[in-house]
């Protein structure tokens, strides 16, 4: 057993390779067309020809419209390789006036669009189902302005999380939201799937930090709602109607957010336990004893962590155990957090809650632990085809999912693992089924029991990744007829043609 100090850091990861994020392709072989996988009909929308092309060349210029088949690839499937269209145009403009432009003429023409940032999601809401027209806002990265006193960040909504959070480094500052994408993702895409992440137990969601939007709803109309206040009480909230809606009601063009100080002190610690009962435990004393300077409280289980350590080729810091946790701090004294935590691991080692552990705020070491964490999406497309699910759950019930799983799906030959993990500080947790290839027998087997039993459990069917195009007819059990009714009715009143992302988000 190891004692928890800073000077005992992690065994051999010096040695462990400093992997690269592989965020497109990561393995070789395209999925099925999605018209092809799932029952699903193209709706009556234009198909393109030179006149649409024409105007897109001459809003854009030849180089920001993309109609090269191979190029267009990398935007036609999803990051998981789990759906894919086959449009023939993806679009790159600037500015808001051009997206306006775009969506303008798109409405009148009656063209599909599907908006795009890092193509990241996991829901399948980012690609084309047919031939939509991809709206991609890779060449929207512009920083307006960070502002150092109030903590207040402008910008467009093509920057990539991580380059932003590089840029508030700079000034003494931090994003609110971290995810194992944030090499990848763009912050348009974060506000408009309202991402979670790795810390959101200690700054909140995106509700909370994004403070201003600037949207073009699908008939071009700007809707100027880029406010940088903190408190603003003048009529409805109109902001939150784009936080979340997945590029169904408008594109997000510029994002106000309400950027954290960067902690001076970040500790991390890893530690192995023996069942899911002491992870509960662990967790109840975590909230308890680090109370303001808890960041993160993640969970891992065993399974899972081996498509880091087998799949990936990571090292671990610790043997194996049934479960892992990973405990991040943040505060403004390094003395005063180092003797919380370690008054804190000392106690749950004592009590035997904990089995092992590793403590470090070596940035290079605590950035290999969390490569365990943040590497499981890319880790898992290697055991060839992964059903994903992503629910919030009670907490007591937060690993229920995974035995009663492994009973009902035991002995099938395509299964790889079983597994979940997650933000378990959110009640959050990620429940994997692997297997060798898509297999529709397997699918049905997990849908739709998997959200009957959340339903019964109180829980949501979407935790954080959202609807996108692979669980519009789940929604209902996780919202009321009436309230889907009223998003339809939105969806209506912002879009009556339905050209921006259909066949997503809201149920047929
Ligand atoms: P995309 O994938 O391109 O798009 C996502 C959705 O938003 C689509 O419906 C798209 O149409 C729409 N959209 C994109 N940009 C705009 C825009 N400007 N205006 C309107 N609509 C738009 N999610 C979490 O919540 N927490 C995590 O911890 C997390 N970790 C992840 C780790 C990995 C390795 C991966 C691959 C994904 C992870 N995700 C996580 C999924 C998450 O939803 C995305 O990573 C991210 O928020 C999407 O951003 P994006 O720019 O890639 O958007
Ligand atoms: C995560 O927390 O790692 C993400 O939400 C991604 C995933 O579930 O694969
Ligand atoms: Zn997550």
């Amino acid at each position: 057993m190891m004692h928890f100090n800073t000077k005992m850091l992690i065994r051999s990861l010096q040695k462990a390779k400093n992997a690269q994020y592989v965020f497109r392709n990561a393995s070789s072989g395209l999925p099925d067309l999605t018209k092809d996988r799932y029952p699903v009909n193209r709706a009556d929308f234009a198909t393109l020809g030179d006149k649409h092309l024409q105007f897109f060349r001459d809003l854009l210029g030849p180089q920001r419209v993309i109609t090269d088949p191979a190029e267009c690839e990398g935007y036609n499937v999803d990051w998981i390789k789990a759906v894919r269209g086959y449009s023939t145009c993806v679009l790159k403009p600037k500015t808001t006036e051009e997206v306006s432009k775009i969506l303008s003429f798109c409405n009148d023409h009656t063209v599909a669009v599907c908006p795009q940032g890092g193509n990241t999601g996991l829901v399948g809401g980012s690609v084309p189902v047919f031939d939509e027209v991809v709206l991609c806002t890779s060449q929207m990265n512009t920083i307006y302005d960070i502002n150092d006193t109030s903590g207040v960040l402008i910008c467009q909504a093509g920057c990539v999380l991580e380059s932003l959070d590089e840029a508030l480094a700079e000034h003494g500052l931090m994003m609110p939201l971290d995810l194992g994408a944030k090499g990848s993702c763009h912050i348009g895409g974060n506000v408009s799937t309202n991402a979670g992440g790795l810390r959101l137990l200690r700054y909140g969601n995106l509700h909370g930090n994004v403070l201003g939007i600037e949207a073009v709803k699908p008939d071009g109309q700007i809707i100027d709602l880029l406010s940088t206040l903190k408190k603003d009480n003048t009529g409805f909230h109109l902001k939150h109607l784009f936080i979340g809606s997945e590029g169904s009601l408008g594109v997000v063009t510029k994002v106000a957010i309400h950027c954290v100080p960067k902690p001076k002190a970040v500790n991390l610690a890893f530690v192995g336990l023996p069942s899911f009962e002491n992870v509960l435990k662990v967790l109840k004393r975590a909230k308890r004893d680090l109370g303001e300077i808890l960041a993160s409280c993640e969970m891992i289980d065993e399974s899972t962590l081996e498509v880091c350590t087998g799949n990936l080729k990571l090292r671990s810091p610790i043997p194996e155990y049934p479960f892992y946790m990973l405990i991040e701090t943040h505060g403004s004294n390094n003395a005063h957090d180092e003797e919380k935590l370690n008054g804190f691991l000392g106690d749950v080692m004592d009590s035997g809650l904990v089995l092992d552990g590793t403590v470090t705020n070596e940035p290079s070491k605590m950035k290999n632990i969390w490569d365990l964490r943040e590497r499981i999406t890319e880790g898992f497309i290697l055991d060839g085809y992964v059903f994903k699910y992503d629910v919030s759950l009670p907490i007591e019930q937060f690993y229920s999912l995974v035995p009663v799983f492994r009973q009902r799906l035991s002995n099938h030959p395509d299964i790889v693992r079983i597994t979940g993990y997650g933000h378990l500080g959110d009640g959050n947790i990620h429940f994997q089924v692997s297997c060798k290839q898509f297999s529709r027998e397997i699918l049905e087997k997990i849908e739709p029991f998997v959200y009957e039993y959340t339903s019964r459990l109180k829980g949501s069917i979407s935790a954080e990744h959202g609807i996108g195009f692979r669980k519009p007819k789940y929604m209902k059990y996780s919202k009321s007829p009436e309230s889907i009714a009223i998003m339809k009715d939105l969806k209506k009143m912002f879009d009556p043609k339905g050209i921006l992302n259909p066949y997503k988000v809201l149920p047929p």
